[in-house]
């Protein structure tokens, strides 16, 4: 089969990153008789110096058009002056929404290889996890009203949900417990947010009339933010809004202690999805291949399971990775703090070909 992946590396170590997993999926191709063609769009502040505007229409219309989206990062001190609307960030947003890209997928888990890098008490750390933020992605406070009064001394942005844009989002929560440990957890601010009751209502509408068989659980936010230090174990899958997934996934992803393994995915109604490392740009470590690319390879790897439905290919990389780990080899982000030697960030991308032999 032959599939169309629109490559968007953007800025910081995007481009690096991006280009160790397509030489991946090259390779995958190969064994598997697929043929993965690229093409290259701008987005970000990339997209901005080049064009004036970080989400050009050609972008668009060329992830639109693709099978498949493969992202990097974007965004740096560099834009940092730049109007609002024109700032790198717009282009993530833009995409999301132009795609339809409602659910966003965040898994988080101790490598077992990896235990030491995490950050948590020894004893917490020990009982190990494995959870999956489903966040809602393009409705809520991201997408709502926002403005300043005349005077310019009072500002506001606005949360609303619909109960189709929660169904929708929650069915995607409740199928990943099915095919995971059968346990969600919804996310809420339900004692103060009324966007929040109207949230629990309808997940647990969702929940007695279509998933009995998932075990469903309620927790508000700030205590979710206080457990997942506490015993993110208890987690599996954890639906979240918009803002309250960008803010957890962000602690889940420290507590495992290598942002720099975690992969996402953000879905929409279509089998084309857009795949992006969870790290941010790193424009302080850009072009000294440091940077480490297993969570882009490891993004590349969904997007072959999830847009593809091509299970045993995705299976296959996530082993060499898995391999690569657990011999012990290591990028600057993820070594022990008494290494002498480790690997730089292509150096950890050529280990992964060479164990996908
Ligand atoms: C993320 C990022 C984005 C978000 C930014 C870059 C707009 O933080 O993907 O989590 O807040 O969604
Ligand atoms: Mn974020």
């Amino acid at each position: 089969m032959k599939y169309n992946i629109a490559l968007v590396p953007g800025d910081g170590i995007g481009p690096e990153v991006v280009e160790a997993a397509v030489k991946v999926l090259e390779v995958t191709g190969e064994k598997f008789g697929h043929e993965f063609c690229f093409t290259k769009y701008l987005a970000g502040g990339a997209a901005y110096d080049a064009c004036g505007e970080p989400l050009p229409q050609e972008t668009i219309d060329g992830c639109l058009a693709a099978d498949s989206v493969l992202f990097g990062s974007v965004g740096g001190p560099k834009w940092d002056g730049v109007p609002r609307e024109k700032r790198p960030e717009q282009a993530v947003l833009g995409l999301r929404k132009a795609l339809g890209l409602y659910t966003n997928l965040r898994p988080a888990k101790i490598e077992p290889a990896l235990a030491d890098a995490c950050v948590l008490r020894p004893d917490i750390a020990a009982k190990g996890f494995d959870l999956m933020i489903v966040r809602e992605l393009t409705g809520g406070i991201y997408f709502g009203e926002r403005g300043r009064n005349e005077a310019g001394d009072a500002a506001y942005d606005t949360e609303s949900y619909s109960v189709a844009e929660i169904e929708r989002v929650a069915r995607r929560g409740f199928e990943a417990a099915r095919k995971r440990k059968g346990h969600l957890t919804s996310i809420d601010k339900s004692n103060v947010l009324e966007t929040s009751r109207l949230w629990r209502e309808t997940v647990h509408r969702l929940g007695e009339s279509e998933y009995t068989d998932v075990r469903l659980d309620d927790m508000l936010v700030d205590n979710a933010a206080m457990q997942l230090i506490r015993d993110p174990s208890f987690f599996d899958v954890v639906l979240t809004s918009n803002m309250f997934g960008d803010i957890l996934s962000d602690e889940a992803s420290q507590v495992t202690g290598s942002i720099g393994l975690l992969a996402s995915a953000s879905l929409g109604d279509s089998a084309s999805g857009l795949y992006e490392p969870i790290h941010g740009s790193a424009p302080d470590i850009a072009g000294k291949d440091i940077a480490n690319p297993i969570a882009t390879i490891l993004s590349a790897a969904m997007m072959l399971r999830y847009s593809f439905d091509l299970g045993e290919e995705a299976d296959y990389i996530e082993k060499a990775v898995s391999d690569v780990l657990s011999d012990g080899w290591r990028t600057a982000d993820i070594k022990s703090p008494d290494a002498e030697e480790w690997l730089s960030g292509s150096q950890m991308r050529d280990k992964i070909l060479e164990y996908m032999k």
